[in-house]
């Protein structure tokens, strides 16, 4: 099942462009995507990288975070420097099988926490991450709207 969850997360983001793993299928509990590196060798991890242009990767990431809680309405909840590849000095946002609907109950906690995480990742490497608390206020004021919008039940209006 988390197979399947997995793929269509990854479906959401290439709907509305974020860079990611391509969604190739999925059975049982195997999801095939696209693999991330060249020559048969896979990307490194965000944390793995040495020597990358960090306030630029920053700027991508945020830019990768805000599309996805704004338009494809998903908050990632694992989001580390482990789960972001770099390949051709570009990220890419991966492990999205726990990646929730912004209407999800747990929702603005995970932002809160996915944002923490990766702005600390920043921070060490010496690049200012108040943008990543400045929009993640304004995308956790989203994630709330919408939790109070699905708690409104169309059928209990008069
Ligand atoms: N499409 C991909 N292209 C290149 N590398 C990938 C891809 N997907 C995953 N990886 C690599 O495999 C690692 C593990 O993948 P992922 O984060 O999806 O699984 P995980 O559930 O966190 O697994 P684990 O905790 O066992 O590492 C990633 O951190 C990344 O280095
Ligand atoms: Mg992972």
């Amino acid at each position: 099942m988390w197979a399947e969850k997995e793929y269509r997360n990854l479906a959401r983001l290439e709907k509305v462009g974020i860079p990611a793993p391509r969604p190739v299928g999925f059975e049982e509990n195997i999801v095939v995507m696209t693999l991330l590196g060249g020559n048969g060798m896979a990307a490194p991890q965000l944390n793995e990288l040495e020597g990358g242009d960090y306030a630029a990767l920053s700027k991508m990431v945020l830019s990768a975070l805000r599309t996805l809680v704004s338009r494809a309405h998903l908050v990632h909840g694992d989001l580390s420097p482990y789960n972001v590849v770099v390949w051709d000095k570009k990220p890419y946002i991966i492990d999205v099988s726990q990646a929730v609907l912004v209407s999800h109950p747990d929702a603005a906690r995970l932002l809160e926490n996915d944002i923490r995480n990766i702005a600390a990742f920043f921070e060490l490497k010496d690049v200012g991450v108040e943008d990543y608390y400045r929009v993640g206020a304004d995308l956790a004021d989203d994630v709330k709207q919408h939790q109070k919008e699905s708690l409104v039940r169309p059928d209990l209006l008069d």
